[in-house]
């Protein structure tokens, strides 16, 4: 447990605690859901721009995850990029997750050793969102080395969280870690112009069905206005940037779990066989597999990782009747407590997919579980990651078996996810 958790425990009773910060700032952290469903209010507050997302704006500009609530391009990307995300346009999509997970089998029936987990479904979220976001193979379980662009997606992501830390005073030795910053983001930038430079060479009819094509062909909706390339370079980097760490986590977790307790792989091994036999399922057969889908949002309730989402007033305001926040004023949502309040989830630490039940989810608290974000600044991408990590945990589940991979440990990384994480699997028989 960190200590913003740790603390978030602490102050359950208030809902609410103050940290005071070296810059003389003191943000307020919620950690229940009460309070946190009064954040969910869009008349009262919004996103800010807060902490390594100050950072990643740097190569990520004004794509749609960094950008400023006012921005001009967050309106245009948002209504142009939004239908391709809805959970009926994302067939189109569905055959690049397949294919990557596909290799990610063949690399597990290959395995002599206990396997890495975490490293992956890293590979596995990154090949699969670069596939269905500009047609691009990595084809990471091909070498055990990564790209060179996703190492140096990987250092420019480290980096903005490490520069928080920094004071500047100390920014004279740093310059090394800089430069090689400036190097890796334009390193990004140039393969992704170089793609979409090439993809407008060819004619339209030809183009692959993926969301960069989607980007270059579709106007908005409402003014007919189109996204400009460098922008469409922000949205590409933002899919990696978000798209990939987050579902990786949670596979990594979910797969702890299943490993962990023979119970609960009994009973998602009979869901995927009564629904799919040895089938490889299409996208609508995956959005069936019920006990599939709740485990996955139960791993998201335990283990939301994006552990934290900040708001801010936009006029002064009071929140729970008992701290007043000043207009501007930045706080934390703390999903990992807020997703523990025990108010709402009685035995907060049970893992137990049935708490998403339809009957039992009735009349919760509308900001009790938000581990996709809250209101229009939610994320995006939610269905795609869904329906990858449905896919994913019901085809590993049916192909192999687990050891018991011993008590769960955290990684202390932005996103988290187990540490040192390594897994024993074997090829289930037909
Ligand atoms: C389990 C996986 C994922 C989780 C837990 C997750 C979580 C989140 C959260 C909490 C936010 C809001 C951040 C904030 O308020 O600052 C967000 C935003 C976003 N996410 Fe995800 N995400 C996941 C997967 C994905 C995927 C696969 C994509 C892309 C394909 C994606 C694209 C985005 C984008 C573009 C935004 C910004 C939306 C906006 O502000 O308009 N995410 N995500």
């Amino acid at each position: 447990m960190n200590r913003l958790q740790q603390l978030g425990e602490q102050h359950r009773e208030a809902g609410a605690f103050r940290v005071p910060m070296p810059d003389g700032r003191e943000p307020l952290f919620v950690c229940s859901a009460a309070l946190a469903t009064e954040l969910c209010d869009e008349s009262r507050f919004e996103k800010v721009l807060d902490g390594p997302l100050v950072h990643i704006r740097d190569f990520a500009g004004d794509g749609l995850f960094t950008a400023h609530g006012d921005e001009h391009n967050w309106h245009l990307a948002h209504r142009i990029l939004s239908p391709g995300f809805s959970s009926q346009s994302l067939d189109r999509y569905y055959p690049a997750i397949q294919s990557s997970l596909d290799a990610l089998v063949q690399h597990w029936r290959a395995a002599r050793a206990a396997v890495d987990v975490v490293g992956d479904m890293t590979r596995l979220t990154l090949d699969a969102i670069s596939l269905a976001g500009f047609d691009y193979r990595f084809d990471s379980f091909a070498s055990t080395e990564l790209h060179p662009f996703l190492q140096a997606l990987a250092r420019s992501l480290q980096e903005s969280v490490d520069v928080l830390q920094r004071p500047p005073f100390l920014s004279p030795l740093f310059r090394a870690r800089r430069a090689r910053y400036a190097t890796d983001n334009a390193l990004m930038a140039s393969l992704v112009d170089e793609v979409i430079r090439e993809r407008k060479t060819r004619p339209e009819p030809e183009w692959p069905k993926d969301f960069l094509s989607l980007m270059l062909s579709q106007p908005d909706p409402k003014t007919g206005e189109r996204l400009s390339d460098q922008n469409i370079r922000y949205q590409i980097l933002t899919f990696l940037i978000a798209g990939h760490e987050t579902t990786a986590g949670l596979l990594s977790f979910t797969l702890h779990k299943v490993a962990r307790d023979r119970a609960l792989a009994a009973r998602l091994r009979a869901e995927v066989r009564d629904r799919l036999g040895d089938r490889a399922p299409s996208m609508r057969e995956v959005l069936e597999l019920d006990l599939t889908r709740r485990t996955l949002e139960e791993a998201l309730r335990l283990w939301p990782t994006v552990p934290a989402v900040n708001r801010a007033a936009k006029s002064d305001t009071t929140l729970g009747d008992r701290y007043f926040v000043a207009k501007g004023q930045t706080f934390g949502v703390l999903l990992n407590a807020v997703h523990r309040d025990p108010s709402v989830w009685p035995e907060p630490e049970r893992f137990d997919p049935d708490r998403f039940l339809p009957e039992r989810a009735k009349g919760r608290p509308a900001g009790a579980y938000k581990p996709f974000g809250i209101g229009r600044r939610a994320c995006t991408g939610r269905h795609f990651a869904m329906i990858e990590a449905t896919l994913a945990l019901a085809t590993l589940v049916r192909e192999f078996d687990f050891e018991d991979p011993g008590p769960l440990a955290l990684a202390p990384t932005i996103s988290p996810k187990p540490r040192g994480f390594r897994l024993v699997v074997r090829p289930r028989s037909p």
